[in-house]
């Protein structure tokens, strides 16, 4: 017995030897695309010495746990039901393992980096290092090349395959942006259609009709009218931005529907070289629409507006592609580096990718991070993507096909409508609420269905039985989880009245609303809602009204149907 204990050992410890890290020094991929995207075309070397920026992820040492306390402190039936987690403890729980930094930090140190002056996530789970071509070439044994978008012209710097040292592989989630070919976070607002001819200034009493919805008509539709915020300052509301959120037009606004609201204007956070130039020329249909109604629904709740680099306007040109920076890892740092008492509550993004775009793991982690903002008490919502089952239209002929180079027909969901831990708006359209015929929804390739969800999303895969089978992944997260009206809004842009339509509309709808109620809680003392899926699916539907028709065309099919309980 004792010695074929010790006989066991010996073998370990071989292993062990084996396995060393001096052994394992052969570059092996970590990820890597069999094609070109769909879309996209190569386009030439990327020149050796231009420089980007890439960030490398440390796998989390404890996300099951930080997954268990976010379910907790989200389900009403739960003992730790509002119980958030601070900044501090949920960066315990992701920090990554000693080991892991150790080794990366080794590894870099190998390659002439100064690991004292890296730039770091808040929890030292992501390091960003700036690098010429030539040097992230070798130390991931890969190609850079210049990419362009055959219908935009955009253009990217990227890889197909990537590699890392073998012994390094357990130690490294992942590397971004190498073989991301996501466009940066498309905006979701549909389509502006000019008024030019009507008067700008109504009245806000004015009646609303199908074909003109504005604050005063959400108020009466979602009976939030004569709510008065009783907490401005303890309770705030955020709105992520790629564009410019002009002031003039904000302004305009106010005065034209919320005429209590004028003088009010949002806290501008600029992350990461963002900007919010004033030049009217230069104001955003998306940010205008976002800022206009939550601020128009929450008033005088203030509304932070985050303006992340990566946005419009740009010159492409060989030397300075555009989207060389992700789009999601630097407003992350820059929330997740705050405390919960400085963040907004709610929180409201109307942009998004085609999921297929982004690569499996990258999607994984930056939905790991949704989580914790989640865990911390934060309410996240994300519109589902204005193109019904399909995916980007920007060029039809990719809209429902598969860019892994077999070019299968397939409905495309989007991401992070995709993550299940936030929570996803779609749109409705007439004040009678039908499922506008836009609005994205389906089911993820990446995200397994969620418990939270089984059981609305298992009846409603009955009543449709095989239809779409092979269309569509049936195991995966469904979505969208709410909706709200998002046609016929009137905004202000660029001093004049236009309508807009989208789930980038009903996304800020949603989220205003549910900041109202944030209000409401934390002025009685109570813990404010923080991410709402286990909550909504259990009880919290019975507050909403079920939209039960409607569908979301799309890949040559009429899409999924809306029916009680989905
Ligand atoms: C609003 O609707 C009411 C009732 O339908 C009608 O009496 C009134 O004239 C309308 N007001 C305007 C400004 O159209
Ligand atoms: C505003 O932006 C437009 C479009 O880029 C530009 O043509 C114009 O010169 C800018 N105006 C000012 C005052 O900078
Ligand atoms: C997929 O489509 C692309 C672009 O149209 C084409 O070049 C490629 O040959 C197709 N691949 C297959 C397997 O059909
Ligand atoms: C919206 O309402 C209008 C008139 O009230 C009606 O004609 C139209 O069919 C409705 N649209 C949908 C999608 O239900
Ligand atoms: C379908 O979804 C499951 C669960 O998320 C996933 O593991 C699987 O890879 C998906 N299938 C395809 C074809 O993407
Ligand atoms: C839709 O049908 C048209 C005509 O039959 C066809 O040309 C097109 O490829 C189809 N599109 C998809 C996404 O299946």
């Amino acid at each position: 017995m004792v010695y074929l204990r010790s006989y066991i050992c010996l073998l370990g410890f071989i292993a062990l030897a084996a396995a060393s890290p001096t052994k394992r020094r052969t570059p092996m991929v970590k990820d890597s695309l069999a094609h070109v995207p769909r879309g996209w075309t190569l386009h030439g070397p990327a020149p050796a010495h231009h420089k980007i920026r890439l960030r490398i992820g440390l796998p989390q040492s404890n996300f099951a746990e930080l997954e268990k306390a976010l379910y907790d402190v989200s389900d009403p039936s739960s003992a730790r039901y509002g119980a958030h987690l601070s900044k501090e403890e949920v960066e315990e729980l992701v920090a990554p393992h000693p080991e892991s930094l150790d080794l990366v930090e080794d590894w870099l140190i190998s390659h002439g980096f100064d690991v004292a002056t890296l730039d770091r996530s808040p929890a030292k789970d992501w390091i960003t290092i700036v690098v010429p071509v030539y040097q992230a070439e070798s130390m991931f044994d890969t190609k850079y090349n210049v990419y362009k978008h055959d219908a935009t012209g955009e253009e990217l710097f990227r890889t197909q395959s990537y590699s890392l040292p073998e012994y390094l592989l357990e130690h490294v989630d992942v590397v971004q942006p190498t073989t991301m070919f996501g466009r940066g976070m498309r905006a979701m607002a549909k389509t502006s259609h000019f008024q030019s001819d009507e008067p700008t200034a109504f009245p806000p009493t004015d009646n609303c009709t199908n074909t003109r919805i504005t604050p005063a008509c959400l108020q009466d539709l979602y009976k939030t009218k004569g709510y008065v915020p009783k907490v401005p300052g303890k309770n705030k509301i955020g709105v992520t931005g790629r564009q410019y959120v002009n002031f003039a037009d904000l302004k305009q606004f106010y005065q034209t529907y919320v005429p209590a609201a004028v003088g009010s204007t949002p806290d501008v956070k600029l992350v990461h070289g963002g900007q919010n130039d004033q030049n009217i020329s230069l104001a955003g249909t998306e940010a205008n629409l976002d800022v206009q109604y939550v601020s128009g629904l929450s008033d005088p709740t203030p509304v932070t507006f985050w303006s992340t680099r990566g946005s419009p306007p740009f010159k492409p040109d060989l030397l300075t592609p555009t989207n060389t920076n992700e789009p999601y890892g630097d407003w992350l740092d820059y929330v997740l580096g705050h405390s919960n008492e400085e963040l907004p509550q709610t929180i409201t993004t109307s942009y998004g990718d085609d999921e297929q775009t982004v690569p499996r793991d990258y999607a994984v982690r930056v939905c790991r991070e949704l989580a914790q903002l989640g865990v911390r008490g934060i309410t996240l919502f994300y519109s589902t993507g204005d193109f019904g089952v399909g995916g980007d239209s920007s060029n039809p002929i990719n809209t429902c096909v598969s860019n892994d180079g077999t070019n299968t027909t397939t409905f495309l969901p989007a991401f992070p409508a995709s993550c299940p831990y936030v929570t996803t708006v779609g749109a409705t359209t007439n004040l009678t609420e039908v499922a506008a015929d836009f609005s994205g929804g389906g089911f993820s390739n990446y995200f397994p269905r969620p418990r939270y969800q089984s059981k609305a999303v298992e009846t409603y895969l009955k009543t449709i039985g095989f239809e779409y089978a092979g269309l569509y992944n049936s195991t995966g997260r469904g979505y969208p989880d709410v909706a709200a009206l998002g046609t016929n809004f009137r905004i202000i842009y660029q001093g004049r009245e236009a309508g807009i339509d989208g789930t980038s509309a009903s996304s800020p709808t949603f989220a205003a609303i549910t900041s109202l109620v944030n209000d409401a809680l934390i002025a009685k003392g109570r813990p404010p809602l923080g991410w709402l899926n286990p909550w909504l699916y259990s009880t919290g539907y019975a507050a909403l009204n079920d939209i039960t028709s409607g569908n979301n065309p799309g890949c040559n099919t009429t899409g999924f149907a809306a029916g009680p309980g989905w």
